[in-house]
């Protein structure tokens, strides 16, 4: 175990002191408890306008000789992966360190055998398998970049991906379960490259379901063909500090999503020290994270975080509600698990299904949980405390985004104060501030703004892959020399962070990020539309729930018909995931009578609040917001 562990609220104090008086003091200490091949000669160069930041320069590791490498000779035999299946009766995975370490060497030999070389971006396109851990640990074993795609995307947003990247191959299976379903991944995959994806010269498969699959001769290749030729050495890549690890996309307030660019040095020492101390990781301690590796959770804390620090963690293949609703708790005490981390859309989706489910199982292994994705409301913080924890389980509400790489603020498990709804006090090294309109910092305790960061921390973007102005436009021309989160946060009396939810044009739907803008350029897909205009709305379930106002070319004459077809649109160009909730049909928008759109008004009519609208005065046509209000009581 690392030994940067903080075990007491005044060690916290001490270690929060010391990252802000002297944090390249700070991190030294914490980077050295890592193996580099060779150490850096600086700590930190920064500056938040161009922006540029670089961490540990001149150092080279490879995070996989920390996750892996590293632990072989006392943690040889100890669990590294636990895989459960979507189905329960299908038998499990589990993999030691030493298990999982040959099977990433084999399979960065695949990569190696097929071409693939340090600096090619490799998208990964895989449900949650081992082999999509292990391709991700073989990317970055080898120096390739990784780019996960969640599998979950349609082919439109895996080409779009594919080709913003420049991938030159492919990892992915053919197919994947999903509670009953069975999805045809591959043929996504050849969908998406013959959108023209030219640079793609590989596709690896890995066989889940055992269904024959089209493969393009040169181009596509089995993964179990292919470990016939390998051997189970490959020695780690040294990477400099600041090579790419791996680019994530996520969606902004404008345009298609973005790829975050996370480096190798930062993001090493940043998830690992989270990790440990947030969730008070013990030796023997079964971790498991629910989220999908697509997203940047699974990357930090399903693979990276936990293996950096030696622990065993779970995977799971399949959905909170196959069989039942009570597969997560059975999971639990099927593996002992002792550290459960969640989204709150998970905890109000079982909780809606009835306590029944959590009662049937003892849970006695649990000593922590935490949530992570979305403001988690107080009701559902009590059910998870109550009935999941028994009352004996600190949860940990962990904010952070993809673009921090890792959690930068919460409570550390059993040792800070928890206050439900409350994110908490910010990590050591993360230095947060609240600004007002004027971006200037507000002080004190008890008062509410835009909550951005002053300084940097290791594991914090490092640009938006091949458009560096869009990164600096994005998060640092908003307030100068700070780097803005988007979102708006209350610091109580007390100090601790409450996040209140995005303030830009970003729908946090069930802990995913969606542009508003993005979903409307999908309906306006569909020919029928002429334009839209996308609205989060309170959803009991999801958090924020997608409300589209449509505008149609004719009448409506069948709504359900042509709410179809704007489903299939957006289904089409960015997945099921995105679907809009709620569809109204409007004859305009209201919009200004410079042609913008008063999103304020619809997200007031989404609400179904439209007691108090503001000011409309500067509506191009007022009447249309009566029609607006008259036509949302239909809408179901
Ligand atoms: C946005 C980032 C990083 C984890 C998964 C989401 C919201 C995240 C919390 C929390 C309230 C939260 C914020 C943030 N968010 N965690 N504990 N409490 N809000 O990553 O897709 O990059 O989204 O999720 O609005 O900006 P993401």
């Amino acid at each position: 175990m690392m030994n940067f562990r903080i075990s007491s609220p005044e060690q916290y104090e001490v270690a929060y002191r010391r990252s802000v008086e002297d944090p390249e003091g700070f991190w030294d200490q914490i980077a050295k408890e890592y193996h580099w091949f060779e150490p850096w000669h600086k700590t930190l160069e920064w500056e938040f306008y161009t922006p540029s930041v670089k961490w540990f320069i001149g150092g080279k590791t490879n995070i996989t000789y920390n996750c892996l490498d590293r632990h072989l000779k006392k943690r040889g035999n100890k669990l590294a992966l636990i895989w459960e299946p979507n189905d329960p009766k299908e038998k499990f995975v589990r993999l030691t360190y030493r298990e999982l370490y040959e099977r990433v060497c084999q399979y960065a030999n695949v990569l190696k055998r097929n071409g693939i070389k340090k600096g090619d971006r490799v998208a990964i396109y895989m449900p949650m398998i081992p082999e999509l851990a292990i391709a991700v640990l073989a990317c970055a074993r080898i120096g390739a970049v990784h780019s996960v795609v969640f599998a979950g995307f349609s082919a439109v947003s895996l080409a779009d991906r594919i080709k913003d990247a420049g991938a030159v191959a492919v990892l992915t299976s053919d197919g994947l379960n999903r509670g009953t379903k069975q999805i045809p991944v591959k043929r996504v995959v050849d969908e998406a490259i013959s959108m023209g994806c030219d640079t793609v010269k590989k596709v690896i498969v890995t066989e889940r379901l055992g269904w024959a699959v089209n493969m393009v001769d040169g181009r596509d290749v089995w993964l179990h063909d292919e470990l016939k030729h390998v051997t189970k050495e490959c020695p780690a890549e040294p990477m400099d500090s600041e090579d790419l690890l791996f680019i994530l996309y996520t969606s902004g307030s404008t345009g298609k999503p973005k790829g975050v660019v996370h480096t190798v040095g930062g993001y090493m020492v940043y998830t690992g020290y989270t990790f440990l101390n947030v969730f008070q990781y013990e030796e023997s301690d079964v971790f498991w994270c629910t989220a999908d590796v697509g997203w940047i959770t699974g990357h930090s804390y399903l693979i990276y975080g936990p293996l950096l620090n030696g622990a065993t963690t779970l995977m799971f293949e399949g959905i909170p509600t196959y069989p039942d609703a009570g597969r997560f708790w059975q999971v639990v005490d099927k593996y002992g698990v002792n550290i459960f981390y969640t989204a709150p859309t998970a905890i109000r989706s079982l909780m809606a299904a009835g306590i029944d489910h959590v009662l049937s199982y003892s849970l006695d292994s649990l000593k922590v949980l935490g949530t992570v994705g979305e403001p988690i409301n107080e009701e559902a913080w009590n059910w998870y405390y109550i009935h999941v924890g028994k009352e004996r389980c600190p949860i940990v509400d962990t904010w952070w985004q993809t673009e921090t790489g890792g959690i930068l603020i919460s409570a550390l498990a059993g040792i800070s104060k928890l206050k439900p709804a409350h994110a908490g006090l910010p990590l050591p090294g993360t230095q947060p501030v609240l600004l007002d309109q004027d971006g200037n910092e507000i002080p004190g305790n008890d008062v509410e703004g835009y909550l951005c960061i002053r300084h940097p921390w290791p594991s914090m973007i490092r640009t938006t892959y091949g458009d560096h102005d869009r990164c600096r436009q994005t998060y640092f021309s908003a307030f100068k020399g700070y780097y803005f989160t988007g979102d708006g946060a209350r610091r109580d009396t007390e100090g601790l962070y409450r996040i209140i939810g995005r303030v830009d044009d970003v729908i946090n739907v069930s802990g995913h990020r969606f542009g508003t803008a993005e979903i409307e350029n999908a309906i306006n897909l569909c020919k029928k539309v002429v334009e839209s205009a996308v609205v989060g709305y309170p959803h009991d379930i999801k958090g924020q729930g997608i409300y589209a106002f449509v505008v149609t070319a004719e009448p409506v004459i069948n709504p359900d018909l042509i709410q179809a077809e704007i489903i299939e649109s957006v289904v089409a160009a960015i997945g099921k995931i995105a679907r809009p909730d709620k569809i109204q049909f409007v004859s305009g928008l209201p919009k200004t009578r410079s042609g913008k759109i008063m999103r304020r008004i619809l997200r007031k009519v989404a609400e179904g609040d439209v007691s108090n609208l503001g000011d409309t005065t500067t509506l191009l046509d007022p009447a249309v917001v009566d029609e607006i209000i008259e036509g949302a009581r239909l809408v179901k």
